[in-house]
């Protein structure tokens, strides 16, 4: 549709830019998985219901969604071995390298099983990603690992994975249960941003899933990616403490000291305000106060937006909120600590890079992906001597 071709994205081979998953338009700010446009999911439809939609191309039946979702449920188990796997690691691991070496660790497990069921594996992955992301989050808590209740939703089992305890039984909270729902979903696709390209490139040398997905994990990690969530918080806390204020904050974003940045602002395809982040700013109000918290760095968050939007510098360059802009204010008020924003992300984000392996895989156009360099080095040079 934008009449460029494979060699103007710097991909040599075509399958790899091209994509029947998700389409944006940066400059309208449009984003839709499969045709149906974001703001309909994100109010409607559920986190495995999108993921369906993401890897097979339409919404799923009731009983094709039914055993989806059955089947996933009886795949959460880790193998005992698997989580002893954690006690090697330190307790101030960062969860999002503790997510990636465990997915890779995870493929072990299953090598020399049918390695072409992708979709057994991916039914692996969604079930067991999130049990290895609470995992992660109670090793750094000191505290013990639960069993997944299969009795339970997809989110409802991990926000028990994750807050529950051994000593007593955990209510779940409908709101946080929707609201979270709500983010998985908003975080599902984005069509090939870094770390799904990472996925595709790793996909098409032959490497696994499992290889692909941890290496996709650590792609994310960077914080002017996924890991932007986590660094928005940083640098709203560190606005409330430093007593600076908003506007000289912005001031010193615009003198670009110290290469500081507005986190959450900006993006490679948005030059306009994220659709995403306009649901999640909607919702963070209502959570918030469905939860009962008042979190003085939301209201920062909005006062910071105010100002950069009404601002040249930020007007100029066409720098909007993105998603991650207002994701960890709600996460925050969840409960979950801030090293574990992006590993929701990672969750969310989950059924888009399997769609995307997926669909690359499923293509017989598909070559090794090898990404086109200009060289502008050197002409050619005698050895001294020679
Ligand atoms: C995600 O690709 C995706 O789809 C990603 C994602 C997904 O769903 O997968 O949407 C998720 O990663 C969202 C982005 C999260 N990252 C951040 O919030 C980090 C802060 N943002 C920036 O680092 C930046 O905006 C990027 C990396 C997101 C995008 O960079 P671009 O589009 O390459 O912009 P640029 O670096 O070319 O900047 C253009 C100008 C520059 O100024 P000048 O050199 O022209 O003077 O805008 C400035 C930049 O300095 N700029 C910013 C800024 N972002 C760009 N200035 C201050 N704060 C910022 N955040």
């Amino acid at each position: 549709q934008t009449g460029l071709t494979a060699l103007d994205y710097g991909f040599v081979n075509t399958a790899s830019t091209q994509s029947e998953i998700t389409y944006i338009d940066g400059n309208q700010g449009i984003l839709r998985y499969r045709g149906y446009p974001i703001e309909q999911l994100a109010e409607n439809s559920t986190y495995l219901e999108v993921a369906w939609l993401l890897i097979y191309g339409s919404l799923p039946s009731a009983d094709e969604l039914a055993e989806f979702d059955e089947k996933i449920r009886r795949h959460t188990l880790l193998h005992e071995d698997l989580k002893r796997f954690f006690s090697a690691l330190p307790h101030t691991a960062h969860p999002m390298s503790v997510l990636s070496s465990a997915v890779s660790a995870l493929s072990t497990y299953y090598e020399g099983t049918d390695p072409d069921d992708v979709e057994l594996t991916m039914v692996r992955l969604l079930a067991k990603l999130p049990v290895i992301a609470a995992y992660a989050h109670k090793k750094s808590l000191g505290q013990a690992f639960l069993y997944p209740d299969n009795s339970l939703s997809f989110v409802d089992n991990f926000l028990r994975l994750n807050f529950g305890n051994m000593a007593e039984p955990y209510d779940i909270d409908p709101t946080l249960s929707k609201a979270l729902d709500r983010l998985l979903i908003l975080h599902e696709d984005h069509e090939q941003n870094a770390s799904t390209s990472t996925v595709r490139l790793v996909g098409s040398t032959g490497a696994n899933l499992y290889s692909s997905i941890s290496a996709g994990i650590q792609a994310l990690s960077g914080p002017l990616h996924g890991g932007a969530n986590e660094a928005v918080l940083q640098m709203l806390a560190q606005i409330r403490d430093s007593g600076e204020g908003v506007g000289k904050f912005v001031e010193r974003v615009k003198r670009k000291e110290d290469g500081v940045k507005l986190m959450g602002f900006g993006h490679r395809v948005y030059k306009n305000y994220d659709p995403r982040a306009k649901i999640v700013k909607q919702s963070a109000d209502e959570v918030l106060a469905g939860l009962g918290v008042a979190d003085p760095l939301l209201d920062i968050a909005k006062e910071l937006e105010q100002f950069a939007l009404e601002d040249e510098y930020f007007k100029e360059r066409r720098l909007y909120p993105n998603v991650d802009f207002y994701t960890g204010v709600i996460y925050k008020a969840m409960g979950f600590p801030t090293r574990m924003f992006t590993v929701l992300f990672a969750i969310g984000r989950l059924p888009g890079w399997m769609a995307h392996w997926r669909e690359m895989n499923l293509d017989p156009q598909t070559k090794i992906g090898r990404p086109q360099q200009l060289y502008v080095g050197e002409a050619e040079r005698r050895y001294p001597g020679v």
